[in-house]
């Protein structure tokens, strides 16, 4: 076989309505839907891939650092079973290895979702390597092994993802349930308070909060009214709506974490300094016009439209501590690329700009 390397672009997915908690051992089957945003080419995780005899090991650099597969790694992990079950569906032979390199133009250790873009850019560039003509459906089966909310980053605009039935072992997989383009005033204001590595991994915490807390019990049902509502706001284009939705949503799950044993609580007093004043600008004004949602780390993502961008802008003003403001709108989904990160000998191509 002619050595051929796939190269794919992808962005991170973002929760409005959230996922944590999966059904065990079954590779990120979720106990509740999720709905989320594709955020546009702002922040962007860029992926090459080739299989080669010539390779004497497996091998996945991420932003210019080797990544070893092992217990505090689980994506990794995740990633070689993913790439070995490709390597048996197209048939390879057995002593042919895969060479990974992915680069991210953010910090990937700040809570932006660099799993789920990763994720997404790694299937749709080994597919392509591959050349296995895989479905939408079946990628994003493929990059919910790797990291729960990949699934929804395999698709551009707005992505649902269905919690797992009760009777089944059905796979689980996302859906585009609104295109790119429906709501082009939709805004993510991305803070970057902190950039450090989680505490708690997220593939700890969809175990431990299911099993230890009691709040939990009724969020999958929660969860479930959250989506159907988030699903009609956005319909209407109700951003009052939608708002509430997303800071009930966060602040739903965040209190389920909390509630686990042992605890675990990812925002930090500035994450709660901006809670406090999107309250307030909010309340001022009778609409909702910051939207907060916190994924497993302290750095808010602040909801928005078009018309109340500046005002959140003002607000976080007042902030001390922000150190970087990313203004993000919704995407269109993954692309294929011809520039890849890996030359025609297997080495990483060195990128000083990020991509
Ligand atoms: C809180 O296991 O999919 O972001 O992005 O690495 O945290 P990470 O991956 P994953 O858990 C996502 C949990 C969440 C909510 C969500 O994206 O639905």
């Amino acid at each position: 076989m002619r050595e051929s390397i796939g190269t794919a672009i992808a962005t991170p997915n973002i929760a409005m309505v959230k996922y944590w908690g999966r059904v065990k051992n079954e590779y990120n089957m979720p106990l509740n839907s999720s709905l989320g945003i594709t955020l546009d080419f702002s922040l962007k995780t860029k992926t090459s891939v080739v299989f080669s005899h010539k390779l004497d090991r497996d091998r996945v650099i991420i932003d210019g650092k080797d990544r070893i597969a092992g217990q505090n790694n689980e994506k990794i992990a995740n990633l070689i079973f993913v790439m070995n079950k490709l390597k048996k569906e197209s048939g390879i032979d057995r002593g042919t290895h895969g060479l990974v390199v992915s680069q991210n133009s953010f910090p990937s250790d700040a809570g932006l979702s660099a799993s789920s873009s990763g994720g997404a850019a790694f299937v749709l560039a080994a597919n392509d390597a591959l050349n296995l003509a895989l479905s939408r459906k079946q990628l994003s089966i493929l990059a919910r092994h790797i990291s729960g909310s990949a699934c929804r980053s395999v698709y551009g605009g707005i992505v649902g993802w269905k919690r797992t039935p009760a009777d089944g072992t059905e796979e689980s997989y996302g859906e585009e349930v609104f295109a790119w383009d429906w709501w082009p005033e939709l805004r993510d204001i991305v803070v970057i308070l902190e950039e450090k590595k989680k505490k708690v991994p997220s593939s700890m915490g969809h175990d431990i909060t299911p099993k230890t807390s009691s709040l939990y019990k009724c969020r999958p049902e929660y969860a479930e009214q959250s989506f159907e509502a988030a699903l009609e706001a956005i319909r209407r284009r109700d951003f009052d709506r939608l708002g509430m939705v997303i800071m009930r949503e966060s602040n739903s799950m965040h209190a389920t974490m909390l509630d686990s044993m042992p605890p675990i609580f990812y925002l930090n007093d500035r994450s709660l300094e901006i809670i406090q004043a999107s309250e307030e600008l909010n309340e001022g004004s009778g609409h909702i016009k910051s939207a907060y949602s916190f994924d497993a780390g302290p750095n808010p993502h602040l909801f928005t439209t078009q018309r109340y961008r500046n005002e959140v802008l003002r607000m976080l003003d007042g902030i001390d501590g922000v150190r970087m403001i990313i203004e993000v709108g919704v995407g269109s989904g993954p692309q294929m690329s011809e520039e890849h990160l890996i030359d025609d000998n297997f080495r990483p191509v060195l990128q000083h700009s990020k991509p």
